[in-house]
């Protein structure tokens, strides 16, 4: 059983709610010990034991858990460089460019998706991003949403059904049958290959009714519930996945006082996902009014090509500090507590004795500076399960990983 001491940090968040006031249990001047992938111990530096097979100096920079990232569609192929450049002068977002990726991804190999999905999921890694969760959605066929998660579940646990993510053309005069098929031989098809299913509920997509019964479907073979919700504009999405007793409704860009109400009183977290709203070039969900409210906020990337390109869960820590009205400290718990509770794990997002040991050292003091130091590879090291893994930027001893 091998053992590993994380010695010298000068700011540990561990995410332990025993520890110090806050949410975010920060020691300074801490040190940290896994064994067998687990952490065992954290606590003043000088108290720790000494006896590891192995041993990290932090150097007095900051350490904090791995970032889990809630929401992402990486099963595609192709590009909409063209969308988004459209986007730049003016063209507003809508679920239609989703075609495009449809046509690309149901041409492509098996062997070119899981290639591409195994660069974005190694970028997201060493940016700290040590659990990432996988959606189908851009197959649309029987066959093609299969595929989608056969590839996905060979690199996460966290694999979600999407084949409610649009209408595709073939079904564009009678989106009811499709629906039909996604809760029939489809999901026959991919229950058995997902943990989660998903509905993309908003204009352009499905209805209150189509996205409840796509979620009542998924429920009754066994898969757990989330939705994309009102990420275009107001509407039934939040109110949908309460009802369904969703773990997450995600974006929650346009919400009533009602939808925060409904939100706050329930288990369901909101995920926000501000590089959408960056890459979209729509308002940023307001993040303070769900905290104030008492609701659960997770961060996730929602990387996929069309609103939202990036596996980078730092920048988007930055963006929901600058634009969302969240501090440095619930920033960093929305990006890796809270996506562990959007995913309903219960081993990761903290640092707490018995958690799993998925931590990342950054070249930097503080966590704040995730946000303070924008578009800067300050990711300097990455473990998960205690395992080293190759990381973006500096380490602390100055050299390049
Ligand atoms: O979460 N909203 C739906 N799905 C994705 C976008 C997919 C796409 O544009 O290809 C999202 O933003
Ligand atoms: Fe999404």
């Amino acid at each position: 059983m091998s053992s590993l001491l994380v010695d010298n940090i000068g700011a540990l968040t561990t995410n332990d709610e025993g520890i110090g006031t806050g949410p975010t249990g920060v020691l300074h001047d801490a040190a940290m010990v896994v064994e067998a992938g687990t952490v065992v111990w954290t606590g003043p530096r000088s108290r720790a034991v000494r006896s590891t097979d192995e041993r990290v100096d932090a150097r007095g920079c900051a350490v904090v858990p791995g970032f889990v990232d809630s929401h992402a569609h990486l099963v595609f192929a192709g590009d909409r460089t063209d969308e988004f450049v459209a986007r730049v002068s003016g063209v507003r977002y809508s679920a239609g460019g989703i075609f495009s990726t449809v046509a690309a991804t149901r041409e492509a190999s098996s062997a070119a998706l899981e290639a591409n999905l195994d660069r974005l999921v190694r970028e997201a890694l060493a940016s700290g991003t040590t659990t990432i969760e996988c959606k189908s959605g851009y197959g649309l066929t029987v066959e093609d949403e299969a595929k989608s998660l056969q590839i996905a579940r060979r690199h996460t646990p966290e694999v979600t059904y999407l084949g409610a993510h649009v209408v595709p053309p073939e079904y564009s005069a009678k989106p009811d049958d499709y629906v039909h098929l996604v809760c029939s031989e489809m999901l026959e098809r991919c229950s058995p290959l997902a943990k989660w299913v998903d509905v993309f509920c908003d204009r352009g997509a499905f209805d209150a009714d189509q996205a409840a019964a796509v979620l009542r479907a998924g429920a009754a073979r066994g898969l757990q519930a989330r939705a994309h919700a009102n990420q275009l504009g107001p509407g039934p999405g939040v109110q949908v996945a309460v009802a369904a007793g969703a773990a997450s409704a995600d974006h929650c860009t346009y919400l009533t006082d009602a939808d925060i109400e409904l939100l706050a009183s329930s288990a369901t977290v909101a995920t926000l996902l501000p590089a959408a709203e960056f890459s979209t070039r729509s308002p940023y969900p307001d993040a303070r009014r769900l905290l104030d409210a008492g609701v659960k906020v997770a961060l996730a990337s929602d990387c996929n090509p069309g609103s939202s390109y990036t596996t980078n869960i730092p920048f988007c820590i930055a963006l929901a500090v600058r634009e969302m009205g969240m501090t440095p400290d619930e920033a960093l718990w929305s990006a890796t507590r809270g996506g562990a509770l959007a995913l309903r794990r219960d081993d990761i997002g903290s640092l707490a004795p018995g958690m799993r040991a998925d931590f990342v050292l950054l070249d930097a003091p503080s966590h704040v500076h995730l946000a303070y130091r924008p578009g800067t590879p300050i990711v300097a090291g990455v473990w998960r399960a205690g395992q080293a893994r190759p990381a973006q930027g500096r380490d602390a001893r100055g050299t390049t990983r």
